[in-house]
């Protein structure tokens, strides 16, 4: 990826991590609700002040003019002040009321089944990566991948979240509410992104030392690119062609990179890391945490743990050649 398309991909991101830029119908509603509270709350709230004021500074007249009259108080005025209270009891209740019915038919609107053909997508929250599973009646068609999730812009997908240690929380503020990943049990949510684009996310439930690098990526793709991207996944890695790239593979089949890693068309078939078949075609690194760079990915072979301390990877040791050499295979792996 060039300078100029990793600068434009972190815009494109900071402008969509943002509940404040719905993407989604979902999220949409959630806005219009919010706004509907937001200003009702400061018509109220300046009315309030308003009333406050004027009663303030009419009081002080009162007493000036009051200093030699009778006292202000007549069967008239108490009645003008009932009606007064009244009525503004009268409207706070009717407005709650409002925010409760349209809270109520938000909330029925977003849990509402999505129909057949929204998308089926399995999310496992681990500390502190996400697995993504896109699953189908054929066991070989099954891709795996971690921390960015692809999905095809207009058509509802369904997430089915789960995790395999502590209780994480799933959300892209763009595009979706969010909802915890529970140990033991399964939990579903579901959106559609409006528009192809790059929205952030980020786990929201405090997981341990590094929740806060526990970030991930929905990537909208069009329909047809969506496509394409899931029939590439399907395939198993690149076979090297030259003596680095095989070299590389060496390297990465003989290192204990393979006690927690898979790659597909390779022995390494573990499931404890992130699979690394199509880690070429990844924008980011170690859930969100970098961009997906040469150098970046050296830096974390070598010592995770100065990247992201607590990390279940260790740290490793390879000469410069080989670790050039399995930077140029995992370079491959697209
Ligand atoms: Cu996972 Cu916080």
């Amino acid at each position: 990826m060039t300078g100029a398309a990793v600068a434009h991909t972190v815009m494109q991101i900071q402008q969509s991590h943002s509940v404040l830029t719905p993407g989604s119908p979902e999220t949409r509603l959630i806005d219009r609700l919010w706004n509907a509270m937001y200003f009702t709350s400061v018509v109220v709230f300046l009315l309030v002040v308003v009333a406050l004021l004027w009663a303030v500074f009419r009081r002080r007249t009162a007493e000036a003019s009051a200093a030699a009259a009778a006292p202000a108080t007549s069967p008239e005025r108490e009645r003008r002040l009932t009606t007064a209270v009244g009525v503004a009891t009268g409207l706070t209740v009717l407005i709650l009321f409002g925010f409760l019915v349209s809270d109520i038919s938000a909330g029925r609107q977003l849990t509402k089944n999505p129909g057949d053909q929204a998308l089926q997508i399995r999310v496992t929250g681990h500390q502190w990566w996400w697995e993504v599973q896109y699953r189908d009646s054929i066991a070989q068609n099954w891709v795996t991948t971690a921390n960015e999730i692809h999905i095809p812009a207009g058509r509802p997908v369904v997430l089915e979240l789960r995790s395999t240690d502590v209780i994480h929380s799933f959300w892209p503020p763009s595009l979706s509410q969010k909802r915890d990943l529970i140990p033991g049990d399964a939990n579903s949510l579901w959106f559609q992104a409006d528009t192809p684009g790059v929205y952030r996310g980020q786990c929201l439930e405090y997981c341990g030392l590094q929740h806060a690098k526990m970030g991930f990526l929905v990537l909208a793709d069009a329909p047809a690119d969506f496509a394409t991207w899931l029939a590439g996944q399907r395939d198993t890695a690149r076979t090297p062609t030259d003596s680095v790239t095989r070299r590389g593979q060496e390297v990465f089949l003989a290192s204990s990179c393979v006690m927690c890693h898979a790659i597909g068309g390779t022995p390494a078939g573990s499931r404890i890391g992130p699979d690394l078949t199509h880690l070429a075609s990844r924008q980011t690194i170690a859930a969100g945490t970098l961009p997906n760079t040469r150098g970046n990915l050296a830096g974390w072979i070598l010592n995770p743990q100065a990247i992201k301390p607590g990390t279940r990877m260790p740290p490793n040791q390879f000469s410069p050649d080989d670790l050039q050499a399995l930077l140029t295979y995992l370079e491959t792996l697209k």
